[in-house]
């Protein structure tokens, strides 16, 4: 009887394993490629001497990031695409006005308060590696959700609305 719980146990653990690996995110690797799949019209050619607008670098450390040059002049677009994604992906942890007191923030550990001198005056390029890969010690990487335009505009977004509000 004994043996017969042990071979079910091991059988549904084994049953679960790759039912686990299925749910991370790379089970899509293979399938989001460029190729076209069946019944789909092949891309089109694309033109000679394009670039691409949505290339997302590997940067080898926070130094070489500090010397990236924000490429997204500050504007009202701008910085209004910047608050809608930090609203989406920053304001849980960082709070409205960047202080850290978003509702995930309160419970987790502390975020680095965005509209502080600390934060204010990091280069763009340090921030969007924050973005990019994760904060020095615990904050999550966000690579595969903000996309590196958006980084650009959350950056811009947090360098002239949420200093201002804490001076006001
Ligand atoms: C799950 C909570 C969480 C989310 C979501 C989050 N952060 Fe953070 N963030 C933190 C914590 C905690 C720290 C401080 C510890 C650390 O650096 O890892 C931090 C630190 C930072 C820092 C300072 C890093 C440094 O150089 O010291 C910046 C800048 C930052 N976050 C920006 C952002 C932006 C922009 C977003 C949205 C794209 C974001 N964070 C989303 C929790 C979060």
């Amino acid at each position: 009887m004994r043996g017969n719980k042990l071979i079910i146990l091991v059988s549904l653990i084994l049953i679960a394993l790759p039912a686990a690996a299925f749910a991370m995110p790379w089970t899509m690797d293979m399938f989001d490629q460029p190729s076209h799949k069946a019944q789909e019209e092949p891309y089109p050619a694309i033109p000679d001497g394009s670039v691409p607008t949505n290339a997302d670098p590997v940067i080898k450390d926070r130094g070489a990031a500090a010397r990236l040059k924000n490429p997204v002049p500050t504007s009202d677009a701008s910085i209004m695409r910047g608050k809608e994604r930090y609203e989406t992906f920053c304001l849980i942890c960082h709070g409205a006005t960047g202080v850290g007191d978003g509702p995930v923030g309160q419970k987790y550990v502390t975020p680095a308060d965005l509209s502080d001198d600390y934060v204010q005056s990091k280069p763009d390029g340090d921030i969007f590696y924050t973005i990019k890969y994760g904060g020095l010690a615990i904050m999550p990487s966000h690579g595969d959700s903000v996309a590196p335009e958006d980084r650009w505009h959350i950056i811009n977004y947090i360098k002239h609305e949420l200093k201002q509000k804490k001076s006001k």
